[in-house]
């Protein structure tokens, strides 16, 4: 196995900064957590940002570089302008909700382009620094979209995959970012580019065939006298981790002390980074249209929802956190009582432990995000029952929906309908809920993180070289 360089904004460590301690915690999110193993495993470099440090001590700095090292992790520091500008302006305020179909969300102005630009470079530069001949890089993700045209110039003959971990979005919302063309250039500078479904690869074909004139040949595209090819790979979780530590005595203590302290009640749980993608508006109103027209489910319902905190500087989450919090006191206000709450709300992180509890005590699971590239906590949710139990509720926006058809389907828009699928899944007899979550588990276990990452490094390493490519074409 050649070696690996994984390139990514975010590594899979953040380096943390509290008064006057510093610590270094593991990264949220899909990409950080989904790909933590296969590095481990895999020998290789993670090149990519490790979070503020700026306000850091020579001496918390040389600390937690050597952390940084430990974990075979290579830092891009980047300056407060840079993060304003690349991370929250252009990747987070422009390309999160245009790939997310929410167009209203972008701003008018284009001015973060030219630093998101700069900063793509600076990671092309440092990764062709660490590059060895032999080795395979693989590019993550919309914050670096232009790194692997700009790695291709630095590195002709280079083995590059690059995956998408959000959705690709159909041309007629493409076709509005002023900068489209450059980054569709930008991402065929790899060899292999992946996407978690089949509409996504359809999507962007779309967007080369219309802002590129390029036409896709089923999986392949030639661009500048070489082949470059596209795929759906939909990715995984470590599975069998989840599952053991959903077997695990601790684990299963904290299940019977909250299913206890739930006496008499279901447990419903929704667990996501808070952000405006992830439909928790929708859900929590979805919830008390439940309680408003079926006063026998009131006292009867806990729906712990957790949030993590997530791109707090950016204004949007400021704004969505307030909406959720007023959401929340609305309907406790409501239908609480001097005993009990509906709604349990916890802003915080939880680590794999503590996360893998409460999938393990819930009754139902709500994944019904409004647009979502994939989802994992769906998956990790199915990994963490081993007592074939409970019953997952999934929005048909979620990637995830693709393939885990024994859900209970949901369109997260129709709030009278989430209320009805809430109360199926609340209702649904043993042996469906058996069945369904079996046919759930046999999928999330047979396509996991390490399939998805062979069949797409087995992809990438089965192609022939560039310069065959070139000669063939
Ligand atoms: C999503 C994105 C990742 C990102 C993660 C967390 O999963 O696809 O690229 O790392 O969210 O967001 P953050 O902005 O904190 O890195």
């Amino acid at each position: 196995m050649p070696r690996l360089l994984l390139v990514s904004n975010r590594l899979p460590v953040t380096v943390k900064v509290e008064k006057d301690s510093v610590a270094v915690v593991l990264s949220s999110g899909g990409l950080a957590t989904g790909l933590r193993r296969p590095h481990e495993r895999s020998g290789g470099l993670w090149i990519g940002w490790p979070g503020d440090v700026s306000r850091l001590s020579e001496t918390q700095r040389t600390q937690v570089e050597a952390r940084l090292a430990e974990e075979r992790c290579v830092p891009i520091h980047l300056s407060p302008s840079e993060v304003s500008r690349y991370y929250e302006g252009y990747s987070n305020r422009v390309l999160w909700p245009l790939c997310h179909y929410m167009l209203e969300r972008v701003p008018r102005q284009d001015r973060d382009w030219e630093v998101y630009r700069k900063v793509n470079e600076r990671f092309a530069d440092l990764v062709a620094r660490h590059y060895q001949p032999g080795d395979i890089i693989w590019v993550h993700d919309y914050q670096l979209m232009l790194v692997p045209g700009l790695l291709r110039q630095r590195l002709p003959e280079a083995r590059i995959g690059y995956f998408h971990h959000i959705p690709f979005p159909s041309s007629e919302i493409f076709r509005t970012l002023p900068r489209r063309e450059a980054l569709l250039k930008g991402l065929l500078g790899a060899d292999l580019i992946g996407f978690h479904t089949v509409s996504y690869v359809r999507h962007f074909s779309g967007s080369l065939l219309r802002q590129l004139g390029l036409d896709t040949d089923v999986d392949r595209i030639m661009w500048e006298g070489r082949q470059v090819r596209v795929g759906a790979f939909p990715m995984g979780i470590d599975t069998e981790a989840f599952e053991s530590l959903a077997k695990e005595p601790s684990v299963l203590e904290e299940v019977a002390s909250l299913r206890r302290s739930a006496e008499g009640q279901r447990i419903l749980l929704g667990i996501d980074r808070l952000d405006y993608t992830k439909g928790i508006p929708r859900r929590l109103l979805a919830v008390q249209r439940l309680l408003e027209r079926e006063p026998t489910w009131r006292g009867r319902l806990r729906f712990i929802q957790v949030a993590v905190p997530s791109r707090t500087q950016v204004s949007e989450y400021a704004t969505y956190r307030e909406q959720v919090n007023e959401l929340v006191g609305r309907i406790n206000g409501q239908y609480g009582t001097t005993q009990n709450v509906p709604v349990h709300y916890l802003y915080r992180s939880f680590n794999e432990k503590q996360l893998t509890g409460l999938y393990r005590a819930a009754d139902v699971m709500l994944v019904t995000p409004v647009r979502d590239g994939m989802n994992l906590v769906a998956k990790e949710f199915c990994a963490a029952r081993p007592d074939d139990d409970g019953v997952l509720v999934l929005s048909e926006f979620a990637g995830a929906a693709d393939e885990l058809h024994r859900a209970v389907s949901v369109n997260p828009y129709d709030v009278e309908k989430a209320a009805d699928a809430i109360e199926e899944a609340l209702e649904m007899g043993e042996p469906e809920r058996r069945e369904r979550m079996r046919a759930l588990r046999a999928q999330v276990k047979a396509h996991d993180v390490h399939w998805w990452v062979s069949s797409f490094l087995g992809r990438l390493q089965g192609l022939p070289s560039v310069s065959v490519r070139k000669f063939q074409g």
